[in-house]
């Protein structure tokens, strides 16, 4: 009977550790999307295809977050500090707190891998 009750705490502390990282990282997706979809989208477009509305004015174009070659390439440490810092016509977005960022560049890495389609 005692075994039972270790072994039954012991797997349930087991089962939560393995589930908890991708509950959070679900979670930040979803805080991300409305910081993206509120300062971002507007310019990097809904689905990160760089076509938002406000995108078609300026010179510089904004890149696809859906293309698998710039996520490759990219850091999350220097997607925030780009982020941060921004690049004209960029804005930087110092204002956002460090949790917002983590959040923002966790949805920019889910643009990145849209669904397959079957
Ligand atoms: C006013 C339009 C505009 C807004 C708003 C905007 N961006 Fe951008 N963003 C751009 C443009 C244009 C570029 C390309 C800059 C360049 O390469 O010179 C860019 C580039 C980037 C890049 C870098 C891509 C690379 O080449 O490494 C990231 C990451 C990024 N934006 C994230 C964001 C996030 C996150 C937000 C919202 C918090 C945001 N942007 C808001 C226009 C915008």
């Amino acid at each position: 009977m005692k075994h039972a009750f270790w072994f039954c705490s012991i797997a349930l502390i087991f089962g939560l550790g393995a589930l908890r990282p991708q509950a959070a990282s679900a979670q930040q997706a979803d805080e991300g999307k409305v910081t993206f979809d509120k300062m971002c989208a507007a310019c990097h477009g809904k689905t990160g295809a760089g076509n938002g509305p406000a995108a078609a004015g300026l010179k510089t174009k904004p890149i696809s977050f859906r293309d698998s070659k710039f996520q490759a390439g990219v850091t999350d440490d220097s997607l925030k500090t780009f982020i941060t810092k921004g690049k004209p016509p960029m804005p930087g977005f110092a204002k956002l707190t460090p949790a917002q960022l983590t959040a923002v560049v966790t949805y920019i890495r889910q643009l990145g891998q849209p669904p397959k389609k079957s």
